[in-house]
């Protein structure tokens, strides 16, 4: 634009500066040319004729020196040229005077009106100066002078021409300076300017303009900086409590779900996430949140009614639910949904789910320890009653078989009667059923011990030949029971309890034995020292054995195979802890068809120091 405002202002400059330098140098030729006619008419009037071509010469100047004299000539009254520059054009007629000289003859015609008085003329034609001035002297003779300015105008021209060249440089000169500073000064800062405004609107809070200087860019530039300063502390306050809100979120261990109205999720935390099942956020917004989950027990989605309700009411909804995952397993989830509330108006829905699987499982803990105290305390019931029961047959007892000692003892002494001998014999018969009452006695005394918890040394066999004692009227009918003791001696346990482990053991013996052919079933029960002198006890079976399915669960409290009233499922769960209570274990090996064998791990006494007797652990 300024370029274009330069070419037209230059052109037109130019074009004004020729036309008035060239009119300038014109007239100023002409006065000069009018000049050197004045004088040469002065001459003439003053000295005569006679030296008119030197005087033409002289003031005129010789057309050699000077190129732009076309002609000079003093032309007569009858038109014959008197005196002339060049000198060969004398006695020429004017008009084939100029002729000869290239210049107009028509010039010739203007002669006689030149002679009249105050016919003196000057002009500029064409490129031509032409001095038409009469000489007072008789027969007013006329000085005609043409002078060509082209050359002037050519010099005026170049001049003009190396002037705006100048000046056109000059001009462009100041163009790239005014350019330089716009750039400089302007441009550049400008852009720093909207770069830094550029970059703070894609979130780049660092960005600053930092213009120096005072004009009024540097102004706009600290204002904007201070206004980003601002705006990135605003921001930064933002990004902190929404870093704090999202930590609160993250470390919640419940599962938390923002919906919209329609149900669809919005928002989930990690947690959620977990609970799900899903890897990543984008797997769960949008979708159907309810669709999820189901009603405990059923395997149908949640009914539209309840959704809808559960989804439009302004209370809170608690529900146990269930969601089923991918491996197929179902979780028990506890369902707590508020409403979002903006301004009074419900736009969406916050939801809470908790996994209720540990807490489900420390109920099923805790109900089956309930369960295990109530058996202990019965089985303490039970043990407390046959140790009274014990103690009350213990003295008739007592004074029975001292009776029966001494009846037969009477008898001896008698007379040999076949009577008598019967009678000796029925009498021998009883005191041996009495022998037995007071074994199985004094082996429930051992067992009912509830109160005596002390860990010493048990003679395992003397245990074991107890335990049989009372599990005879099981056994008696279905095996043979086979004894194969090692002389092991003394174990690290609770005599009482020990017992009750073996008695357990024999019974389910007794009872995995489907027929009553003693003699082809055997109980077998074998004692023997392991390589490291701990005492291990062997009960084995012919029964049933147990099926690979069962085997791992055995041991858990309240697993039974057994009908209701036979088996509580207790008796190897009490075997385990009482067992593994004195730092013992018991392990078992089985076959479907072929029997069952336990085995028994105690501690010898001789890894114990000296006369150790201390109670278990709690
Ligand atoms: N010797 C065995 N032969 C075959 N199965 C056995 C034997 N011992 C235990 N079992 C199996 O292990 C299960 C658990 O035994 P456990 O002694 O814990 O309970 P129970 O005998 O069923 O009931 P409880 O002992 O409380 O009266 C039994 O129901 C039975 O299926
Ligand atoms: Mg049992």
């Amino acid at each position: 634009m300024l370029v274009v405002f330069a070419l037209v202002f230059g052109t037109f400059f130019f074009r004004m500066r020729i036309e008035d330098d060239s009119r300038r140098a014109d007239e100023e030729k002409l006065r000069v040319l009018s000049k050197q006619a004045r004088r040469v008419r002065q001459f003439l009037e003053h000295g005569g004729i006679e030296s008119a071509g030197a005087d033409m010469i002289r003031q005129f100047g010789a057309m050699s020196e000077d190129p732009t004299l076309r002609i000079a000539l003093l032309v007569s009254a009858n038109g014959n040229v008197l005196a002339a520059n060049p000198p060969e054009l004398v006695a020429l007629s004017a008009a084939e005077a100029l002729r000869r000289s290239g210049e107009s003859p028509a010039l010739a015609a203007e002669i006689p009106d030149a002679r009249k008085p105050g016919g003196t003329r000057a002009s500029i034609e064409s490129d031509r100066a032409i001095v038409l001035s009469p000489v007072q002297i008789p027969g007013r003779p006329v000085i005609l002078a043409v002078r060509s300015v082209a050359e002037t105008r050519a010099a005026v021209r170049r001049d003009v021409s190396s002037q705006t060249a100048a000046l056109a440089l000059i001009f462009l000169a100041l163009i790239a300076a005014l350019w330089t500073w716009l750039e400089v000064a302007l441009n550049r800062r400008i852009r720093r300017l909207v770069d830094a405004a550029a970059r703070f609107a894609v979130d780049d809070l660092e960005a600053r303009a930092r213009l120096g200087g005072n004009d009024e860019l540097a102004l706009a530039g600290r204002a904007f900086d201070a206004m980003a300063d601002s705006v990135a502390q605003t921001r930064m306050r933002l990004l902190e409590s929404e870093a704090r809100v999202r930590l609160l979120l993250d470390s919640t261990a419940e599962g938390l779900c923002g919906l919209d109205l329609s149900g669809r999720i919005t928002f989930c935390n990690p947690a959620a996430l977990r609970l799900l099942h899903v890897a990543h956020p984008g797997q769960l917004l949008g979708s159907a949140f309810y669709d999820l989950l189901r009603l405990p027990g059923s395997e149908q989605t949640l009914d539209k009614a309840w959704v809808d309700l559960a989804l439009q009411t302004r209370a809170r909804v608690e529900q146990e639910l269930s969601l089923p995952c991918p491996d197929g397993t179902v979780l028990a989830v506890h369902h707590s949904g508020g409403p979002v509330l903006l301004q009074g108006v419900l736009v969406g829905r916050v939801v809470t789910l908790t996994d209720l699987t540990g807490k489900k499982r420390a109920e099923e803990e805790l109900r089956k320890s309930q369960a295990q105290l109530r058996m202990a305390d019965r089985l303490a019931t039970v043990g407390t009653l046959s140790a009274g029961v014990a103690h009350e047959i213990n003295n008739p007892l007592a004074y029975t078989l001292a009776n029966l000692g001494y009846v037969a003892e009477r008898l001896r002494e008698l007379p040999g009667t076949p009577d008598c001998a019967e009678v000796v014999t029925a009498v021998e018969e009883a005191t041996e059923g009495a022998e037995r009452v007071r074994r199985i006695v004094k082996d429930m005394k051992t067992l009912s011990r509830v109160d005596d918890e002390t860990i010493g040394a048990v003679d395992v066999e003397r245990a074991l030949d107890a335990s049989v004692n009372m599990a005879l009227h099981e056994l008696r009918h279905k095996a043979t029971v086979m004894k194969d003791y090692a002389g092991v001696g003394f174990a690290r346990a609770n005599e009482g309890r020990l017992v009750q482990v073996f008695l357990n053991l024999l019974v389910n013996a007794a009872q995995a034995i489907a027929t009553n052919q003693p003699d082809h079933n055997e109980v077998r029960i074998a004692t023997c020292l392991d390589a490291e002198g701990r005492v291990a006890v062997e009960i084995s079976d012919t029964g049933a054995g147990i099926p690979e399915d069962v085997l791992p669960r055995i041991f858990d409290p309240f697993f039974t195979t057994k009908p209701l009233g036979v088996g509580t499922g207790l008796g190897l769960s009490i075997c385990h802890s009482l067992i593994t209570a004195v730092g013992g274990h018991i392990e078992v090996a089985s076959k479907v068809g072929v029997g069952t064998r336990f085995l028994i791990i105690l501690p010898s006494v001789a890894q114990e120091p000296a006369g150790a007797a201390v109670r278990p652990a709690a």
